[in-house]
């Protein structure tokens, strides 16, 4: 067996913990970046619990809020540029994958010569970045354990990641109380991700024992949480949540993921889709085609969930846990099939040609190539 296994260098996790985001920002320096989203931290209040633990530090905080869903190069551009004009000491991020992404690619490439689309072209990273902190506020992406970070260039149509293992957060913080304010719709295509990001990650060519232990661990708190987060969203229910995102992403950065990730991206950039909604609604089906490779695997998790009595064969075991995330993802409104949300048959044959040099795609426990990839998509018309 041979395996790599790279985690942040730090992880303070519970209700509470982002009070020692000022001790732990110092260790690096005097003046900060804090890289967020436009509205979510000002407009749920949360703001103060990042900043006080800044000021009692007395850090200097410069604000970087102008970051949107799916990120573009030219904000990560633009926040290291604003990075390099304050010549800051360390980058902070707070807010969901967009955010985090954003914070890890531009504190990433601080000292890189190139611009940002070289590296998104595919130019190696050779040099350490900034020191960063993660923070996260949703329970999904588990950007705040992974290495790399998911951009969109517009001028050419195309979402990709750029990883470096130099990008691995310093610390990551990551405090449920953060994810309390999240609406509905969110939590529900947030932990619909990080479901798609344990299974995935389960069942990939490149688990090994430390990943699948984590990933199955997470794959069941999830399927016994996300429908109570989601409805009454307590205390209890968003750590255990935020828990598993953090596990889901850790076993990601490691493992990699399938066939659902390798289709999301040229998917969500088309239809203008959030990633965890895209995810939700392929997972049943990508489940079902890799059955018949990976069905103990996804059998365990059924077993593990108690779907079904001690004994049962995995076939059926497998089954119930398809049956089960089925129904959840009805449960939380999601839509059945892609067709509903815009998926067209004529645009089937450019997506699938966008998705064949995909990275999880090549991490599939059942090889995908052109006609099993339509073919998953035809059955969502
Ligand atoms: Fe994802």
């Amino acid at each position: 067996m041979l395996f790599d296994f790279l985690v942040p260098q730090r992880i303070l996790f519970g209700p509470g913990c982002t009070g020692r985001l000022g001790e732990e920002a110092s260790r690096f320096g005097k003046k900060l970046l804090l890289v967020t989203g436009r509205r979510s931290l000002l407009a749920s209040g949360m703001i103060d619990r990042i900043l006080a633990p800044l000021r009692t530090a007395k850090l200097e905080v410069i604000i970087f809020n102008e970051i949107a869903p799916e990120p573009t190069l030219e904000v990560v551009e633009a926040c290291r540029e604003r990075a390099r004009s304050e010549q800051v000491d360390l980058i902070i991020g707070v807010g969901g994958g967009s955010v985090l992404d954003v914070a890890k690619a531009a504190a990433g490439l601080y000292y890189e010569e190139g611009s940002i689309r070289d590296y998104f072209n595919g130019r190696p990273v050779e040099k350490p970045g900034l020191p960063w902190i993660a923070v996260p506020t949703t329970a999904g992406s588990g950007a705040e354990a992974t290495r790399n970070a998911v951009l969109t260039d517009k001028e050419a149509g195309r979402k990709r990641s750029i990883r470096s293992d130099f990008w691995l957060a310093k610390v990551a913080i990551v405090d449920p109380v953060l994810t309390m304010t999240m609406p509905r719709e969110l939590t529900a295509v947030t932990g619909m991700d990080a479901l798609t990001h344990a299974l995935e990650a389960f069942t990939s060519r490149w688990t090994h024992p430390i990943t699948e232990a984590l990933s199955l661990e997470a794959a069941v708190l999830i399927c016994r949480n996300l429908y109570s987060a989601y409805k009454k969203g307590t205390k209890e229910v968003r750590e255990k949540m935020a828990l598993a995102s953090l596990m889901g992403g850790i076993a990601l950065n490691n493992a990699r993921l399938g066939a659902v990730h390798g289709l999301a991206h040229a998917i969500g950039f088309r239809y203008q889709l959030p990633h965890g909604l895209v995810c939700g609604i392929l997972l049943p089906y990508v489940i079902a085609y890799n059955m018949t490779i990976v069905e103990e695997k996804y059998a365990r998790v059924a077993r593990k969930l108690e779907l079904v009595p001690p004994g049962t064969p995995s076939p059926e075991a497998a089954r119930k846990l398809l049956h089960f995330i089925q129904v959840m993802k009805m449960r939380l409104n999601i839509p059945g099939k892609l067709g509903e949300v815009g998926l067209k048959k004529e645009d089937i044959p450019a997506l699938v040609e966008e998705s064949l040099d995909s990275g999880s795609l090549a991490a599939n426990p059942r090889t995908a190539g052109y006609s099993d990839l339509a073919g998953i998509l035809e059955t969502n018309l």
